[in-house]
């Protein structure tokens, strides 16, 4: 628990226009500040800051609240983490009750992962820029991919140079320590000695939704490498399963259209981003966790699905629908050509093109999982029956009745069979389920 002084001193000390406007453009307007909601479309400002009375009221939403409101309400921290947040901002010492020695040491080291793995993006950015094999392999590479100057800096893109120890000297020199690199998986053991892990190849920091690197991604540059991409090992900062690619470039835009794409792979997200498709978030090549269900639902509740349309690409899509429908998010599809995932789709048309697209394909996972799975089996009762059955699936993990039922009603219509039937099908699911669950 953090102590009640310490939460006074960071109410004392934090200022509140400076905080929000980190998030919000803010203008001086007598003795307020104005800016545009950042939870609507609105073209005249009507979100104001006043800092005498330490609020802010958002007229086109409705929201305000104080300063610790805002961070929970725009930035979906809880209140510690608020309350943590401004501690750090405003270098308030953060005073808690019942912390072991054993926690606090945690903390030490936890910073010192952070403080490395802050230097090892920095480390792999100015490589791309600023070293002749930088710009002659990596940032042609990514120029090649259509990047812009713009998009590499958005989202932190680096290159590790193509040598055993140009991490770990650096690091090293900075004073750095090894032990810290080899647990946050940056250098690894081998047969012949240490070496950076990710040597050689392209780098994509993984963030957290507040935007500090946690993890990175290396994608190598050469086709003969059997292994495309290789990942940071879980660790200390890096919970795989609660981590989403994108999301800290995203969030915002998922939150004001109130839709997250889902994607597989982090070129998806990029390109969307360059394609001016901005809130789109990557499950990054692994079936979607509940925990990821669970980050999505803090910005919206609705979901799209956007993976490749091979088969491979189609069960997963059918298992992030059930892992989304059970953490009450709605959801829809898109499929894409024969072939296609959604960076090269988003660069074979205008962005128009895209968008349009987007919008005309849309289809809710009922339709999505008949179309798929029915394809050329929509006369075999078998098939049919399989399908019916694979559906009923996802409608018993739906909490709500009401959309419970108009996917029923859906689904008996578009399967040709009588609702009643579908419901008693649906209720043996739900018991059974019921049962497994006690
Ligand atoms: N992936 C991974 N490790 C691998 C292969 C894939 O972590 N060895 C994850 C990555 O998040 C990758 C996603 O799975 O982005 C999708 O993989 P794939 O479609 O093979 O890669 P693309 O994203 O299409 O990458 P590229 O366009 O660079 O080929
Ligand atoms: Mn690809």
């Amino acid at each position: 628990m953090i102590t009640q002084s310490t939460i006074d001193r960071i109410f004392d000390a934090a200022i509140i226009e400076e905080v929000i406007g980190e998030f919000v453009r803010l203008k001086k307007s007598g003795s307020s500040y104005k800016g545009l909601s950042p939870w609507t479309n609105e073209k005249t400002p009507s979100f104001y800051v006043s800092p005498s009375k330490g609020i802010f009221k958002d007229f086109s939403s409705g929201k305000g609240g104080n300063v610790v409101s805002f961070l929970m309400e725009h930035e979906r921290m809880t209140y510690p983490e608020a309350l943590k947040y401004l501690a750090a901002k405003y270098q308030i010492e953060v005073e808690e009750t019942g912390v072991t020695p054993e926690e606090l040491a945690n903390r030490d080291i936890r910073e010192s992962l952070v403080l490395v793995n802050e230097f090892a993006f920095q480390h792999f950015k100015k490589n791309l820029y600023e070293t002749d094999e930088g710009r002659a392999i990596a940032l042609s590479y990514f120029r090649e991919r259509g990047y812009t100057d713009q998009t590499i800096e958005k989202f932190g893109l680096g290159y590790a140079l193509d040598k055993a120890d140009s991490l770990t000297r650096a690091a090293e020199e900075a004073g750095h320590k090894k032990e810290f690199l080899e647990s946050l998986g940056l250098i690894k053991k081998g047969a012949r000695g240490d070496y950076d892990f990710f040597h050689g190849r392209v780098i994509f920091p993984i963030r957290n939704p507040l935007g500090r690197c946690t993890a990175f991604a290396g994608r190598t540059l050469k086709s003969h490498d059997k292994v495309k991409y290789i990942n940071s090992p879980e660790n200390e900062l890096y919970d795989k399963s609660r981590t989403l690619y994108g999301l800290f470039e995203s969030k915002q835009s998922i939150a004001a259209e109130d839709m997250c794409y889902l994607v597989e792979g982090y070129t998806d997200v990029i390109s969307f981003h360059q394609a001016n498709v901005t809130n789109v978030v990557a499950s990054s090549g692994t079936s979607l966790t509940t925990g990821q269900a669970k980050l999505i639902k803090r910005y919206s509740k609705n979901v799209t699905i956007l993976y490749d349309g091979d088969t491979a690409g189609i069960n997963a899509s059918l298992r992030a629908i059930n892992v989304l429908l059970s953490e009450g998010l709605n959801v829809w599809s898109v499929q894409f050509p024969e072939g296609q995932d959604p960076d090269s789709f988003s660069k074979s048309v205008s962005n128009e093109e895209l968008r349009a697209y987007l919008k005309d394909r849309t289809r809710d996972f009922i339709d999505f999982t008949i179309d798929v799975l029915l394809k050329d089996g929509r006369e075999d009762p078998v098939k049919r029956a399989e399908v019916t059955r694979e559906i009923l699936g996802s409608l018993a993990l739906i909490d709500d009745q009401i959309s419970r039922g108009f996917y029923l009603q859906k689904c008996a219509d578009r399967l040709d069979v009588d609702e009643r039937v579908l419901i008693s099908e649906l209720n043996k699911i739900v018991r059974r389920e019921q049962i497994r669950k006690h």
